[in-house]
């Protein structure tokens, strides 16, 4: 068990895991800030937008485009892996993933749980695309479009079904959020592979830590949360992760 982890007592049931794309890093998708991040030499936060879509809506879609591909050709690592064996532990379990990737959903398919609804994709999902107009949308997993999509109802172009920097969360994958808080504070918290920059993230983290639970932080660099973990552990989260559920579930 690594150092200053505890086994899973019995009062430490209700779990909240915050991740983000440093989960993801040992599958071979790049993080959005730091090594790797750029796409031919843009920033991903400035082409993450609403404002970027309107200007230059291809080249929005290339970006996309090229991540569903990657997405696709990539497969969970052992920390998607190792959240699965914590859920079926728990009572009470939560992944709030800012990711709009799919593979924790994937590594729960592989472990034949399917529980989907323990899954909050804060900023959307990768392989959904929806119209910038009306209500029109649909998930394409396999499907690679070249171009920008218009829309089969109205006609106007669609875009990716992920939240951009310039909007508003959706209110019905906050009001998920904000369910599982109705049950009171959490006994654990993990914060994985996120950078944290959003208020609403760190603020979500804090509220299910309440004042005397655990906030255990996984990532290699130190965050704007940092200062609130119980535990911190600066190590690759693939690497981490197994052994660290692996002591919780003693
Ligand atoms: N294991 C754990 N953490 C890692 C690893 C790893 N192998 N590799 C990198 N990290 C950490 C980095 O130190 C960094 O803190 O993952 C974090 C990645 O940060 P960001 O790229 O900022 O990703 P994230 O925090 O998910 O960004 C939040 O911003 O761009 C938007 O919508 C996008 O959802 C994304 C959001």
């Amino acid at each position: 068990m690594p150092e200053g982890t505890h086994p899973l007592s019995a009062g430490l049931k209700r779990i909240l895991v915050v991740t983000g794309s440093g989960i993801s890093a040992e599958s071979g998708i790049p993080t959005f800030r730091g090594q790797g991040g750029y796409w031919r030499n843009l920033d991903p936060s400035k082409l993450a937008t609403e404002a970027a879509f309107r200007k230059d809506p291809e080249l929005v879609w290339q970006w996309y485009e090229e991540r569903r591909a990657l997405i696709r050709r990539s497969q969970p690592n052992a920390a998607h892996q190792a959240l699965v064996q914590l859920a079926g532990k728990a009572r009470d379990f939560l992944i709030l993933t800012q990711n709009v990737d799919d593979l924790q959903a994937r590594a729960e398919w592989q472990a034949k749980r399917l529980d989907g609804s323990q899954i909050v994709q804060i900023h959307g999902d990768i392989f959904v695309t929806k119209c910038s107009r009306c209500t029109f949308s649909r998930r394409e997993i396999n499907k690679e479009s070249e171009g920008v999509p218009s829309c089969p109802n109205c006609g106007a172009m669609m875009r990716p079904g992920v939240v951009w920097f310039d909007e508003e969360l959706n209110p019905d994958e906050v009001a998920r959020v904000e369910n599982f808080f109705l049950a009171g504070v959490c006994d654990l918290v993990l914060v994985i592979g996120t950078t944290a920059v959003f208020d609403y993230i760190v603020n979500w983290a804090l509220k299910a830590k309440g004042t005397d639970g655990r906030l255990i932080e996984i990532n290699p660099e130190e965050t704007p949360l940092s200062q609130f973990a119980t535990e911190t552990f600066r190590a690759p989260a693939a690497k981490i992760m197994p052994k660290l559920v692996e002591g919780f579930l003693q």
